[in-house]
């Protein structure tokens, strides 16, 4: 699949483009793309945003830089970009991303639009397919929430992490019913008189495996609970 990113700051990805999964996943013929709407910006002095109609503070990345941005990296018009892949816009007004969303997402190629400063102009409506929170609380752009984003859905892909079993057993996941990972321990066994659960030593699979479901309904309950 492919994941572009639109953002002003492409150097934020950086390290995130550098982590192990996300340079399998490449070598795998996934992508992640950066693009900065900077270089595609049809204004003088390569200008992106404006301030605000009806006053107010901050600035608002206009919409004709996105559009400009579309148009150049897809060669199609910018309201036919979403019939092709979808087009996200990364908001606090937007759907709470969850394991559900970046499971549907995985089944297509991403575009992934990041605002800055008080967002993206409202008539980006036009041209996108989703707009998604990663939670109720503003950052200070997008570019934390698309990567994310793009996290949850490179792990859904098959061969990005090595081990298949972690995905499957990973809290959400389908396999736990949408409940929460058991706790996990490792060396050493025992740390400033911290144990590690006898269970876990007992080389009993099958102890081990109902130890298991027993503690993640129990994490489950206890979250929900508190939410
Ligand atoms: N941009 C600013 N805050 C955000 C949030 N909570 N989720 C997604 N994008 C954002």
């Amino acid at each position: 699949m492919k994941i572009d990113v639109f953002t002003l700051f492409p150097e934020a990805f950086a390290w995130y483009a550098s982590q192990v999964h996300v340079t399998r996943a490449a070598e795998l013929g996934h992508e992640l793309r950066l693009c900065n709407y900077r270089d595609h910006t049809p204004l003088t002095h390569q200008q992106v945003d404006d301030t605000p109609y009806g006053g107010g503070a901050g600035m608002v990345v206009r919409i004709d830089v996105v559009a400009a941005a579309l148009e150049a990296v897809y060669d199609v018009p910018c309201d036919a970009v979403r019939g092709e892949r979808r087009v996200v816009e990364l908001t606090p007004k937007g759907r709470q991303l969850d394991d559900a969303l970046a499971a549907e997402f995985a089944a297509h190629d991403l575009c992934l639009l990041c605002g800055r400063y008080e967002g993206i102009d409202e008539r980006v409506a036009n041209l996108v397919s989703d707009r998604v929170s990663i939670g109720p609380y503003v950052l200070s752009g997008g570019e934390i929430a698309a990567m994310a984003v793009a996290d949850a859905v490179l792990r859904k892909l098959e061969g990005v992490i090595s081990n298949p079993e972690s995905v499957v057993a990973e809290s959400f996941a389908p396999d736990l019913e949408g409940a929460l990972e058991y706790p996990q321990y490792t060396r050493p066994a025992e740390f400033r008189g911290w144990k590690v659960p006898d269970v876990l030593l007992s080389g009993d699979h099958a102890k081990v495996a109902r130890w298991r479901a027993e503690q993640s309904q129990r994490a489950t309950d206890m979250t929900r609970r508190r939410s």
